[in-house]
């Protein structure tokens, strides 16, 4: 078998088969494929797709192209979640923590930020001591005693998706339906979750654009799940305008920690209430949504699920008493106001360019190598739907870069925002949910 030959046979739109994706996959990962091969590959795939037959051997194919977890040394119904990327999406830190504090067990791996999208492994490390290499052993007792771990990846697990994302990331070729699906539940199944609940962003700072695309990949998504004998479930969530008011590490952490305390933005706690439910369901705790989003408000009012988040951070080493007093926190050197040019209601605040400006700010990487500066960020001071007078705040930037750079960055931000003299409607986080 050729490489090439399967290149072009995909390249005519023709079905690859069974043999054919595999000898890809095995042979790009051992190098005996180059990368120059695999990345005509999944141009072609760009632009011909893949059937259901040939992303679900693909997703296998990459599933098995290194060590997959066990987790049955764990007790319960172990549930995952994950998100397709976002702008201050700090999610998983809430949720995590609510769903343990009702009695679901979270044994949850995480990955890092990349271009205008956090990660929550970075948000995580803005707690000094905290350790996200956790692995074996270590993972699951704490796993059974707390009910909660968040760790990165280790180097063994999925390592075609290691390889081909850092490809596509730099040949255009991400915003494939069959390559995204293939890659999140590579990892999804790896990591040995009972159950997974898919988070698909859509809008603006999403990679899905619009409600057709993103429902696309929610279906293909939950699908090939349930065909490898996971129960998997998606929402389909707003990513149009950033999720909360915090863009950037240690001010998404903040921003956690008071939604646990009780003080969340609505968009945030709506999206966490609804995800937590459907996990509470799929691990067999609580008997539909209503009763479980029940036991989720009132784990977040009594302080237990601050409790647990507390108890992860400390059994990952995180130093306690910047939870307990987020004021410890290193601030950014310029912490800078940007005000309103015009007066109207907010009817855009674009997510990418929010994104892209936190990053520069110094709070995102562009590439893998880069270092992030763990204080720096945006935090918005309205939102989609708020009347603004010219003057007013419309959001804070913290950075440690110069002040020629952040008065640029700040253009940008502006360049963000649109106005209409109409109120506009305040619509749901939650687009829809795909089971
Ligand atoms: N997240 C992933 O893990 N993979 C993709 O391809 C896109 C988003």
């Amino acid at each position: 078998m050729r490489m090439v030959d399967l290149i072009i046979k995909k390249r005519q739109g023709i079905e690859l088969t069974e043999e054919e994706i595999r000898f890809w996959i095995t042979g790009y990962v051992n190098g005996e494929i180059p990368d120059y091969q695999s990345s005509a590959m999944q141009m072609a795939i760009l632009f011909k797709g893949m059937t259901k037959k040939e992303t679900s051997i693909l997703t296998d194919a990459m599933e098995h192209s290194g060590e997959t977890l066990d987790l049955s040394n764990i007790n319960g119904v172990k549930v995952d979640k994950h998100s397709t990327g976002g702008v201050g999406d700090k999610t998983s830190l809430v949720l995590g923590p609510m769903v343990a504090a009702c009695g679901g067990v979270v044994a949850k791996l995480s990955g890092r930020g990349l271009g205008h999208t956090g990660g929550t492994l970075d948000k995580l490390e803005s707690i000094p001591g905290l350790t996200i290499s956790i692995e074996g052993k270590r993972f699951e007792e704490q796993v059974n005693k707390i009910g909660l771990a968040i760790a990165g990846q280790t180097k063994s697990l999925v390592p075609a998706d290691k390889k081909m994302y850092a490809l596509r990331d730099v040949t255009g070729t991400v915003e494939s339906i069959p390559l995204i699906a293939a890659s999140v539940m590579s990892k999804k199944l790896a990591s040995g979750s009972d159950a997974i609940l898919l988070d698909v962003t859509v809008g603006d700072g999403a990679f899905m654009k619009n409600m057709d695309s993103a429902r696309e990949l929610a279906q293909l998504m939950v699908e090939i799940g349930k065909n490898l004998g996971r129960n998997t479930k998606a929402i389909i969530s707003d990513m149009s305008e950033p999720l909360g008011f915090a863009v950037g590490n240690s001010l998404e952490v903040k921003e956690a920690i008071a939604s646990l305390q009780g003080h969340g933005p609505s968009d945030l706690m709506e999206l966490c209430y609804t995800a937590g439910s459907i996990m509470l369901v799929q691990s067999g705790l609580s008997k539909n949504v209503e009763e479980a989003r029940k036991a989720l408000e009132e784990n977040v009012a009594n302080g237990k699920a601050f409790e647990k988040f507390c108890l992860m951070i400390e059994a990952q080493g995180g130093d306690i008493s910047y939870i307990k007093d987020p004021s410890k926190f290193e601030m950014a050197k310029n912490i800078v106001p940007v005000y309103a040019t015009e007066e109207g209601y907010i009817s855009n605040i674009k997510a990418l360019t929010i994104g892209v400006s936190s990053m520069k700010l110094g709070g995102g990487r562009e590439t893998l190598e880069d270092t992030i500066d763990m204080s720096a960020g945006i935090v918005l001071a309205k939102k989609i739907g708020d009347f603004v007078k010219k003057g007013d705040i419309l959001c804070t930037i913290y950075t440690n870069k110069d002040e020629k750079t952040y008065k640029e960055i700040i253009q940008e931000i502006l360049s963000a925002y649109s106005y209409s003299q109409f109120k506009i409607e305040h619509t749901s986080v939650i687009k829809e949910v795909i089971e």
